[in-house]
């Protein structure tokens, strides 16, 4: 149960930041620790929430990078010892903290913030994605999928994606993507294949059942495929079309990222935020009381597949 309430102010540690929320968001992750199908080692009262986007009010004794008044976002919180974000008020280590560019709001920071990284560590690091490669992308509408196609994009990487809807495939189009599928109407094989006839280069899978049956003839020489979601899968898997095309899988959690591996995603995101290469996609931004409304829409859209949202939801804390 979500409860909303009052916690005492916390205090930065020697290394830490007190930083003013202003914004934050949901992800379906913050669904699985709050419901405990993820076991979690967490201190109660847990306060939920990965992500924040505010200012710097106090800084530690240690603190060299941030002075009150600085603009900044944070995600990766709520795990181990570190308390959540859903806050008026958070301390956070400086090593997990990015300042937010000049021109670039708090809701919108924060809507790419765990997504962005997400996106950035697959691609870049992981699938070692270049300019010109086919790079194919599930669910481009999706809060992961809208940052892969971006960033891709941003990489010089032409594009496909799939939606559910027409107006979604339509803002996948508007995101950048070379070729937008709906995946409920349309032949996605065949879709592919004509686009691609050597096959993608890197596949992005975001569903939680990957079908490597139909992925793996897809992939070119050399193909990459990530996956980075569903923990209880078990699909099949051909072997041989799979290593005689000298593929690779790589599965990834961006929480297992050090600070300083996510420092280097976020130098870049905060670039292409910047010159407007990445953009937010916020399906609706609710005041921080309706938290548990918003874990209830989030679990509606992507574990019991409802795709209501189309794009992150933010909300705003409310000084009280
Ligand atoms: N490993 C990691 O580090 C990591 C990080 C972040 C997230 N994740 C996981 O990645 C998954 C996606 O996260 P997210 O934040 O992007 O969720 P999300 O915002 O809910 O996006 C998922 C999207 O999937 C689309 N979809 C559903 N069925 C589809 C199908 N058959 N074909 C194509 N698209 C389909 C839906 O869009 P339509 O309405 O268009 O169908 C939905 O918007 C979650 O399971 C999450 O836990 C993992």
């Amino acid at each position: 149960m979500i409860i909303y309430g009052d916690l005492p102010k916390p205090s930065p540690g020697p290394n830490e930041c007190l930083i003013d929320v202003s914004a934050v968001d949901v992800n379906p992750i913050d669904t699985y620790i709050r419901s405990g199908a993820i076991p979690s080692n967490i201190q109660c009262p847990y306060i939920i929430g990965r992500d924040l986007a505010g200012t710097v009010v106090e800084v530690g004794s240690q603190v060299k990078k941030f002075k009150p008044g600085a603009r900044v976002w944070v995600t990766g919180q709520g795990v181990g010892s570190r308390q959540g974000t859903f806050s008026e008020f958070a301390v956070v280590a400086e090593e997990w903290i990015h300042p937010t560019p000049d021109g670039v709001r708090d809701e919108d920071m924060v809507a790419v913030s765990l997504v962005g990284i997400t996106a950035h560590l697959g691609l870049v690091m992981h699938a070692k994605l270049r300019a010109n490669e086919i790079l194919f992308v599930n669910c481009g509408s999706g809060g992961v999928g809208s940052c892969v196609v971006q960033i891709g994009k941003a990489l010089g990487a032409k594009v496909i994606t799939t939606a559910g809807s027409d107006a979604k495939v339509e803002a996948c189009r508007k995101l950048g993507a070379d070729l937008a599928i709906n995946y409920k109407t349309e032949d996605v094989v065949a879709a592919i294949r004509n686009f691609a006839p050597k096959g993608v280069n890197v596949w992005w899978e975001t569903l939680r059942e990957p079908d490597f049956e139909r992925t793996i003839p897809l992939l070119a020489m050399r193909g990459r495929m990530i996956v980075m979601a569903g923990r209880d899968a078990k699909p099949v898997f051909p072997v041989g079309p799979f290593y005689v095309k000298d593929c690779s899988l790589h599965g990834f959690a961006m929480f297992n990222a050090t600070s300083e591996e996510q420092r280097i995603a976020a130098e870049d995101i905060n670039g292409w935020m910047q010159s407007g290469k990445l953009t937010a996609q916020i399906d609706r931004i609710m005041p921080l009381s309706q938290a548990a409304e918003a874990h209830r829409l989030q679990e509606e859209s992507t574990i019991h597949k409802k795709g209501t949202l189309a794009g992150k939801i933010v909300l705003i804390t409310e000084k009280l």
